[in-house]
């Protein structure tokens, strides 16, 4: 089927490139008409090990032919281990299982909510930075940062306040009565890779503490390695009270968790929340494969070390050419910001074999599988230039 038959099919909601991808190995994939890519999207940082790794591969097989899904409404061994798993990386307390970044943080907004209403004390509202991203269910873009996703789907729920990042007297000025929850992504990805700076976090901390408030961290797009550390947080050193992931965590099968302490997540009773797939074997099994080759593979090491180089080549750039004004990011959730619109550096890189993308229009950003090679960051820069080159910029 072509794209124009696809189109027939499909809600227009997507802003697709206009290739069909069926296949990949490692960071390499392919398109329906044999052209490859090196692939620096990673499928917006889920694929945490490339495409096909082999040991996925292996568990996805044999959990097919053990069991797919049994319901919530009993235990399988396979969610019990990874929320174990998940404990014991984080230093959180009790896990619940999803799909979805949304419904991750639809959970930890239903959870804040809860906590209080536990206490009988009357805290519902969320704090929230400008140019957040928390995803696309009706709570999670009244919380995100950003008035494109919210056009057309008024009324939205209620509750919500937005205030700059990095900017500690703003939230403190933001903060009253019915303040129940912080929720910041310690960096921001699709808002232009905006990083939250450590002394903010820890200010953050601080006056959550002072004034009973929750912090939640959205690790979505920063958590299960994405920074060169398992979750963002570890490098602030402070902890919050709930975390959600989603994105790497299963490594391109769908699956999503909320992670709280002990006092906090308690209150998630019984019939109070679920999800019929959430925490299914398959996913949990594939999640577990993915952490474990993770230790194996030394892939936190790997991303520290890609990272610095490939914030070398970026930074060269950045030193070459007038319309890029710097490197931003962490790990690898990199990108650069340009004082022009930068689509057409990311369609040329599509025609020369790489895969980019924006985080705004005027951000280029890179997601590159967590385990991709020197050489492969290096064929990426010169891509990148060779493309930049091409426009004449
Ligand atoms: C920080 C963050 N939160 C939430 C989401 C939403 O996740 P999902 O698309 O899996 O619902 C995203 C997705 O890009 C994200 O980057």
């Amino acid at each position: 089927m072509n794209i124009q038959e696809a189109n027939q099919y499909l809600t227009p909601n997507y802003a697709r490139f206009p290739i069909t991808l069926t296949q990949g190995v490692g960071s390499r994939v392919q398109d329906d008409t044999g052209q490859s890519y090196l692939d620096f999207v990673a499928g917006i940082a889920v694929n945490t090990l490339g495409h096909a790794h082999p040991a996925m591969v292996k568990t996805i097989h044999e959990q097919a032919t053990t069991m797919l899904h049994c319901s919530n409404l009993y235990y399988n061994p396979q969610q019990n281990k990874l929320a174990k798993k998940l404990v014991e990386l984080s230093t959180l307390d009790k896990v619940f299982f999803c799909n979805s970044g949304a419904e991750a943080n639809e959970t930890a907004i239903k959870l804040a909510r809860k906590y209080f209403h536990d206490q009988g004390v009357n805290k519902f509202s969320i704090i929230t930075a400008t140019q957040s991203f928390h995803g696309r269910t009706m709570q999670t873009i009244a919380a995100t940062g950003q008035d494109k996703v919210k056009v057309g789907f008024t009324p939205l729920p209620q509750g919500f306040k937005h205030v700059p990042l990095n900017d500690i007297a703003a939230l403190e000025n933001a903060i009253d009565d019915s303040t129940a929850a912080i929720m910041l992504e310690p960096l921001q990805g699709e808002g232009g890779v905006h990083l939250a700076n450590i002394e903010y976090l820890e200010a953050v901390r601080t006056l959550c503490d002072n004034k009973g408030i929750l912090l939640i961290f959205d690790e979505i797009q920063t958590g299960i390695g994405r920074c060169g550390t398992m979750f963002a947080f570890e490098k602030v050193g402070i902890k919050p009270d709930i975390l959600t992931l989603a994105k790497g965590l299963g490594g391109g099968v769908p699956i999503g968790a909320m992670l709280a302490s002990e006092k906090v997540g308690v209150s998630l009773s019984a019939g109070s929340h679920g999800t019929t797939f959430g925490g299914n074997p398959m996913s949990c099994a594939v999640a577990l494969t993915v952490l474990s080759v993770m230790e194996k593979e030394d892939i936190l090491n790997n991303v520290q070390a890609r990272s610095t180089q490939f914030q070398i080549g970026l930074q060269k750039l950045v030193d070459t050419y007038t319309v890029f004004e710097e490197v931003r990011g962490d790990g690898l959730l990199l990108g650069i910001k340009a004082s022009i619109d930068v689509a057409p550096i990311v369609n040329q890189c599509m025609k020369n074999g790489l895969l980019i993308l924006m985080a705004g229009p005027q951000v280029l950003r890179f997601l590159p599988a967590l385990n991709i090679t020197e050489e492969e960051i290096e064929e990426g820069l010169s891509l990148l230039s060779q493309s930049i080159e091409g426009l004449n910029l």
